[in-house]
C-alpha cells in the first residue's frame, strides 16, 4: 500500500479534500498563515527598471481585460487565470513594449488574478537552453513552454540559427497548441520578424497573436515622452 504523509500532499490535492469537507459543512483548515502580499511577491520578481509599471496601450488594457475575463475562482477566493489570449507587441527601440508587459502583468495581480509566469528575453532563453552537461534543458524548455503565462521579450533580436529557430518553434507551436497566453515583443516590422524567426513560428505568431502597435520616439533618449 502506497501512504503519504500529509505534510508531502500537492496543493491541488490539499485543496481538493478541503472542497469536498467544506461542501459537507466541516471547515478543516488549520490556522492558515497570513497569506505573503501577492503584488510585493510579483514586484520582486519583476526588474527593477518595471516595479512601478502600468498599462496605457489600449490594447494591452484590453488583453488585461480578456485575462480577467477567463479567471476562475479557486478554492480559497483567488482568480485563477485558465488560458487566454497572445498578444504580439511590435514597435521600434524604446516605445515602451517591455514595460508595458510587465504593467500588464502587475495589472493582472493587483484585480487578484493569480496565475504563474515567467518571462524572458529570447536571447536569455537561448542562452539557458544551450546543451550542456549537469543541465536538464529539456525541462528548461518545457517549464518555459507549459507555463500558464510567458513573456518571451526581444523576440527576433537575437543572432537566428537553425537552432533558435528550432527552440522558438518548439515553445510557440506548444503554446499556439495548447492556446497558452503569450506575451511576446519585438522591435522588427512583422515582415522582418518573420524572416527571423522562420516561417513556421511567424504562421503560429499571425493564428494565435492579436496586435498592439507601439509608436512613438525612444523614451531612453526622450523620457519625457
Ligand atoms: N508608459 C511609460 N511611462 C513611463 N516610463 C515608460 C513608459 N513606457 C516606457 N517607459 C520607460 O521607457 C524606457 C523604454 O521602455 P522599454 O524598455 O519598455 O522599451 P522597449 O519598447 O521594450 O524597447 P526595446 O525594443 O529596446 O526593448 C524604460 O526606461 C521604461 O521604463
Ligand atoms: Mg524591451
Amino acid at each position: 500500500m502506497i501512504t503519504r504523509d500529509p505534510q508531502t500532499l500537492d496543493a491541488p490535492a490539499v485543496r481538493r479534500v478541503f472542497a469536498i469537507m467544506a461542501a459537507r459543512g466541516i471547515d478543516v483548515r488549520p490556522e492558515a498563515p497570513a497569506p505573503p502580499d501577492e503584488m510585493e511577491m510579483v514586484d520582486a520578481r519583476i526588474p527593477a527598471r518595471f516595479r512601478k509599471a502600468e498599462v496605457e496601450h489600449p490594447q494591452l488594457h484590453d488583453w488585461v481585460q480578456t485575462m480577467l475575463a477567463t479567471t476562475r475562482r479557486g478554492s480559497s477566493g483567488e482568480l485563477t487565470a485558465v488560458g487566454g489570449p497572445s498578444l504580439l507587441m511590435i514597435g521600434t527601440t524604446g516605445t515602451g513594449k517591455t514595460y508595458e508587459a510587465f504593467g500588464a502583468i502587475r495589472a493582472l495581480t493587483s484585480a487578484g488574478a493569480r496565475l504563474a509566469w515567467k518571462a524572458t528575453t529570447a536571447a536569455d532563453l537561448y542562452a539557458a537552453l544551450r546543451p550542456r552537461t549537469g543541465v536538464d534543458t529539456e525541462r528548461e524548455l518545457a517549464t518555459m513552454a507549459r507555463c500558464p503565462l510567458l513573456l518571451l521579450d526581444d523576440l527576433g533580436a537575437a543572432k537566428a540559427s537553425e537552432w533558435t529557430e528550432e527552440i522558438t518553434y518548439r515553445v510557440i507551436n506548444h503554446r499556439y497548441a495548447e492556446m497558452l497566453p503569450t506575451l511576446i515583443t519585438s522591435n522588427l516590422p512583422v515582415s522582418q520578424l518573420r524572416q527571423a524567426v522562420g516561417d513556421r513560428v511567424a504562421s503560429r505568431l499571425a493564428g494565435m497573436t492579436g496586435r498592439a502597435i507601439f509608436t512613438g520616439p525612444d523614451r531612453r533618449r526622450h523620457p519625457a515622452a
